[in-house]
C-alpha cells in the first residue's frame, strides 16, 4: 500500500518477522496465523509475515498468512539475492496484495565488513535485487540497513537508484538504535530534500530501541516526511526491540494537534492483541510499559486517586477503554456460572465453540476454587492454555504430586494418560521439585531432551496468584522439516501451584515435539 493521502500513516507490522527474532520468542506456524488474524482485525496495513528462506516454518507461515489474510498487504523479507527473492515470491503466491522486502546494508561498517564489498558493487546488487523482485510483484520495498550510521550522500544515491529500478517503498532503518530523534529527523529531512525521485516512493522508518529512543525516532521520521512506520506489538524485536505499535498509534492519536496524521488502527483492539502476543510468545509485558503495561492506567498515590475520581483527565491522557483495557473491577467467582463466564469471554472478544467453552469452564472452576476470584488476566491465561493450542496432545498429565523441603530428597510421582487411554504412573527424585517432576515425566514419555530455558511469572498479584511457566527444550534427536532440522520446542503452562505449572509447560513442549515428529514422519 502506498500512502497517497498525505495525512495517512501506513502501519507496517513486523511482529511476526523482526518481533519473532526476539530471543525466546519463537512462534509456531499456527500461532503466527492466529496473530496475523488479530493484526488484520486491529487494522494494520501491512503484515511482514516472515523471512521465507530462513526456515521451512517461516516459509509455511508466510504462505498460510498469504492465503488467509485478505485485507492487508502481506510482505516477505529477503536478502538482496535471487534465491531469497524466488523463495519469498513462492511463499507470497496466494496473497491478495504481496510485497517483497529486499535490501542491503548502506553504512561503511556493513558494506566493508558484513558484505565485504565496495559501495558501488553493493548499490548494483541492490538495484539488481529490486529488478528481480519486480519480475514477481509490483510492490517492492527496499531496506537500506543501518541507514542511521550511513554517509547521507551514499544513502541518497542508493535510494535514487532503487526507486528508478522500481522500488515502491524505501525503508530507512536505524538498525542499531544509535540515533537521537534530532539526528534521525534530520536524516529523513535530508532524504526528502536530496533524493530527486523520492516522491515516487513511500518512505518508511524502522527503528530499534537500543537507547530507548525507537518511538521518538519513528515520530521524528514521520514528522519529517515518512509515511510508513514499521512497528511491533509490545515493542518486540531484535535485542532491545523495535518501535512499539501501540506507542506510535496512541502518540499520533493523543497528540493529533502536533502531526495531524491518521492511521487505520482500531485502537480498541490494542490491548487484546498485546495480551495475545504476550501469551503466545511467552514474553511478558513489563508492568510500566506505556499503553499496555499492567500499571499503565493504575493510580496508586492517594493524591492521584483523588484527582482521577474527581475528573479522570487530571492524571489520564488516554481513556483506558480507547485501547481496549477491560474494566478492572469485573471479576468472576465460581458462583458466576456458565452464563457469567460466557458473557465475560464474549466481552473480551473470545469466540469459542461449545467444546472449547466447556474446557475453559472446567479450568475456570478449578482456578476459582483455589483463588476465589478470577480476573481478566487469569481468563486470558486459561484461554491460552486450553484453547490456543494448535497441535494434538499425545500424552495428558492427569496427576502430579511432589514431596520436598530443606531436609528431604525432592521426589515426584506423575500419572499420565496416552492417546489410547492407557495410564502410566512413575516416580523419580531430583535436585529440586521441578527437576524431580521432569525426571518422572521422562521415565514415562522417554523423549530425550535438555531443558534450555525456564521462566516463571505471576499472572496476577497476591499470594494466590496463578503462576505462568514458559520453557524451551532441546531435543537430542532433531525433527526434520522439509530438509531443515528443528530441535527447539517451547512450552507453557499455568496453575496456582508453580510446580504443577512447570509440569504442564513441560508436557506442552513434549507434546509439541512429538506432534512435529509425527507430522514429519507422515509427510
Ligand atoms: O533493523 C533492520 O535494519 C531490519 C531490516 C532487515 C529492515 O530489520
Ligand atoms: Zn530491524
Amino acid at each position: 500500500m502506498s500512502s497517497s493521502d498525505p495525512n495517512r500513516l501506513v502501519v507496517f507490522d513486523t511482529t511476526l518477522r523482526d518481533g519473532e527474532q526476539s530471543p525466546g520468542a519463537a512462534l509456531d506456524v499456527n500461532e503466527k496465523v492466529e496473530i496475523a488474524h488479530a493484526l488484520e482485525e486491529l487494522g494494520v496495513d501491512v503484515i511482514e509475515a516472515g523471512f521465507p528462506i530462513s526456515s521451512p516454518g517461516d516459509f509455511r507461515a508466510v504462505q498460510r498468512i498469504s492465503q488467509e489474510i485478505r485485507n492487508c498487504v502481506i510482505c516477505g523479507l529477503t536478502r538482496a539475492n535471487p534465491k531469497d527473492i524466488d523463495v519469498a515470491a513462492e511463499a507470497l503466491r496466494g496473497a491478495a496484495r504481496p510485497r517483497i522486502h529486499t535490501g542491503l546494508g548502506v553504512s561503511e561498517v556493513h558494506v566493508r565488513h558484513k558484505l565485504r564489498t565496495t559501495p558501488e558493487e553493493a548499490l548494483e546488487r541492490g538495484v539488481a535485487a529490486v529488478k528481480h523482485a519486480k519480475t514477481y510483484v509490483e510492490d517492492v520495498q527496499y531496506y537500506t540497513e543501518d541507514a542511521g550510521r550511513a554517509e547521507p550522500e551514499y544513502l541518497y544515491r542508493v535510494l535514487e537508484a532503487v526507486i528508478t529500478a522500481g522500488a515502491t517503498v524505501v525503508n530507512i532503518p536505524d538498525t542499531t538504535g544509535y540515533t537521537t530523534p534530532d539526528e534521525f529527523g534530520a536524516l529523513l529531512r535530508g532524504v526528502m530534500e536530496n533524493v530527486p525521485n523520492i516522491h515516487r516512493a513511500t518512505v518508511s522508518v524502522h527503528c530499534h530501541n537500543d537507547l530507548g529512543m525507537a518511538t521518538a525516532n519513528t515520530l521524528a521520521g514521520v514528522a519529517n516526511g515518512a509515511r510508513q512506520a514499521e512497528v511491533t506489538i509490545n515493542g518486540l524485536g531484535e535485542r532491545a526491540g523495535n518501535t512499539s505499535l501501540e506507542e506510535v498509534v496512541m502518540a499520533l492519536k493523543t497528540r493529533h494537534d502536533l502531526l495531524g496524521l491518521e492511521t487505520g488502527i482500531n485502537t480498541r483492539h490494542i490491548y487484546p492483541v498485546s495480551r495475545l502476543v504476550s501469551q503466545l510468545t511467552g514474553m511478558p509485558v513489563q508492568p510500566n510499559k506505556a499503553i499496555v503495561g499492567a500499571n499503565a492506567f493504575a493510580h496508586s498515590s492517594g493524591i492521584h486517586q483523588d484527582g482521577v475520581l474527581k475528573e479522570r483527565t487530571t492524571y489520564e491522557i488516554i481513556n483506558p477503554r480507547d485501547v481496549g483495557v477491560p474494566d478492572s473491577e469485573i471479576v468472576l467467582s465460581a458462583r458466576s456460572g456458565r452464563a457469567g463466564l460466557r458473557h465475560r469471554l464474549a466481552e473480551l472478544g473470545y469466540t469459542l465453540d461449545e467444546g472449547q467453552f466447556e474446557k475453559v469452564y472446567d479450568r475456570f472452576l478449578e482456578v476459582a476454587d483455589k483463588k476465589k476470584t478470577v480476573d481478566t488476566r487469569d481468563l486470558e491465561t486459561i484461554v491460552a492454555d486450553e484453547v490456543q493450542i494448535f497441535f494434538e496432545e499425545t500424552y495428558h498429565l492427569e496427576q502430579v504430586q511432589v514431596s520436598c523441603g530443606d531436609h528431604s530428597i525432592p521426589t515426584a510421582t506423575v500419572r499420565i494418560r496416552d492417546a489410547e487411554g492407557q495410564v502410566f504412573c512413575d516416580a523419580d527424585h531430583g535436585a529440586g521439585p521441578v527437576d524431580a517432576v521432569y525426571r518422572a515425566i521422562n521415565r514415562v514419555i522417554g523423549e530425550p531432551n535438555e531443558l534450555i530455558e525456564f521462566s516463571i511469572q505471576a499472572v496476577t498479584e497476591g499470594i494466590d496468584a496463578v503462576g505462568r511457566v514458559t520453557i524451551r527444550i532441546q531435543a537430542d534427536e532433531p525433527v526434520e522439516e522439509n530438509g531443515v532440522e528443528r530441535n527447539v520446542f517451547s512450552g507453557r503452562g499455568s496453575d496456582t501451584d508453580i510446580v504443577v505449572a512447570s509440569a504442564k509447560a513441560y508436557m506442552f513442549a513434549l507434546n509439541r515435539l512429538i506432534a512435529a515428529r509425527r507430522e514429519a514422519q507422515a509427510s
